[in-house]
């Protein structure tokens, strides 16, 4: 059957042209569309890759046009202003408008539905404050007792995200906005760019099972080559990652293609590679290991804060952390903790949306631990 509608085609293709030889010029436009149509035809026939197309040539890559085309007829027609996810219409607007030093006030009041399950609001004060009589630089200073290099952070930074899922562009775009706005940014776990050096913006340097910037050939964490790094002033403080959110307990993979001279140098590894950044950590296999190695790379930083970030999973297994820290009497001087809503450059979409505790039930676990926690370390 294939056969006989290519050798259709090309008859009908034959035919158009003989009758533009002998009747009208314009005949040769209908055998240029004709020809166009049957290669392309032909060609859907011959694939292999998607089977609408091969089994309805030219017609079935309407599909795939209309697939295309979903996501921007969904925003533009179907969507309301509050339905998109992770910001909506309503924050997208309002950024913008602010971006520009646009009026950003809207009349009326709420299209939110404040009855509907799940709607969350701030408690304001019946006794607001003088806007210019408030600290407008609140700050908290992160550092326990073995911290000899206390960090006054902002109470807004920029969350990990690394170079390579974000481009020299935005690296560089988010370190200066951290300069000028007086807070700090995190790396994430694809090591230290220049990118992220070039504005000056104070840094939390991030260090994850891949150990990118800190590793020796093997892929083990390095001393040495931390030691090194870590000296750079701007680094302010360390986040060892155990996981995020969007991918807890999945890991990440570089592919060869991607591993360019530029990222291998950033996270000390070979060009032209594979690199794969195991879920687990090589460096540590239990809580009072973990423990032991937070204190080892704070003292090779010279006693710069360090801390870990992690997604709650098992509520027992960070109570474990908590209590190997109190038996060994060593603390992090931050713990993050990341939501399973948080995002990321690349994650299975299984991850993405059924693994790990959200942030409102992992929040109160660990202040309820950490709180348990406090209270044990001061009756020590
Ligand atoms: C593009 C992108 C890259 C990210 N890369 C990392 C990363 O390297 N390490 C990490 O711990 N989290 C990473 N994250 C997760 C964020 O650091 C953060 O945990 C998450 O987005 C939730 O926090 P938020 O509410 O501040 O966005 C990434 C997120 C995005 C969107």
């Amino acid at each position: 059957m294939r056969k006989g509608f290519i050798i259709s085609a090309i008859i009908a293709l034959a035919v158009t042209f003989l009758l533009g030889w002998y009747a009208s010029a314009w005949w040769y436009v209908a055998t240029a569309a004709v020809a166009g149509l049957t290669v392309m035809g032909i060609n859907d026939m011959i694939q292999t890759r998607h089977s609408i197309m091969r089994t309805y040539p030219v017609v079935g890559r309407m599909r795939y046009w209309m697939e295309a085309l979903r996501p921007k007829m969904y925003q533009y027609f179907v969507e309301s202003d509050i339905d998109g996810r992770p910001i909506n219409r309503i924050d997208r607007s309002t950024i913008y408008q602010r971006a520009k030093q646009e009026m950003d006030t809207m009349p009326f009041g709420t299209q939110l539905d404040v009855y509907e399950e799940g709607y969350e609001w701030m408690s304001h004060s019946i006794a607001p404050k003088d806007f210019h009589k408030l600290n407008h630089n609140p700050r908290v200073t992160i550092g326990n007792k073995d911290c000899r290099q206390p960090y006054d952070a902002s109470i807004f930074n920029v969350s990990a995200m690394s170079f390579g899922s974000l481009s020299s562009n935005a690296i560089e775009a988010l370190n200066g906005g951290a300069k000028i706005g007086n807070f700090a940014h995190n790396t994430g776990e694809g090591g230290i760019s220049p990118y992220h050096l070039k504005q000056g913006g104070d840094i939390i340097w991030q260090v994850g099972t891949g150990y990118f910037g800190c590793r020796d050939d093997e892929g083990n964490f390095s001393d040495e080559v931390f030691k090194q790094t870590v000296q750079k002033p701007e680094i302010k403080m360390i986040e060892l990652k155990l996981s995020q959110g969007a991918k807890p307990g999945h890991g990440g993979i570089l592919p060869a293609k991607k591993n360019t001279p530029e990222i291998a140098a950033i996270r000390h590894v070979k060009p032209g590679t594979t690199i794969y950044s195991p879920p687990y950590h090589s460096a540590f296999n239990n809580p009072k290991e973990l423990v032991l190695f937070l204190h080892r790379m704070r003292e090779l930083s010279g006693g710069k804060p360090v801390g870990f970030k992690l997604c709650i999973g098992r509520k027992s297994e960070f109570i474990g952390i908590c209590k190997a820290m109190i038996d060994l009497d060593i603390y992090p001087d931050f713990i993050t903790v990341d939501g399973g809503e948080g995002g990321t450059g690349a994650a299975p979409q299984e991850f993405s949306n059924h693994v790990g505790a959200p942030c409102s039930t992992a929040s109160p676990s660990c202040i309820t631990c950490s709180s348990a926690l406090t209270s044990a370390s001061i009756s020590k």
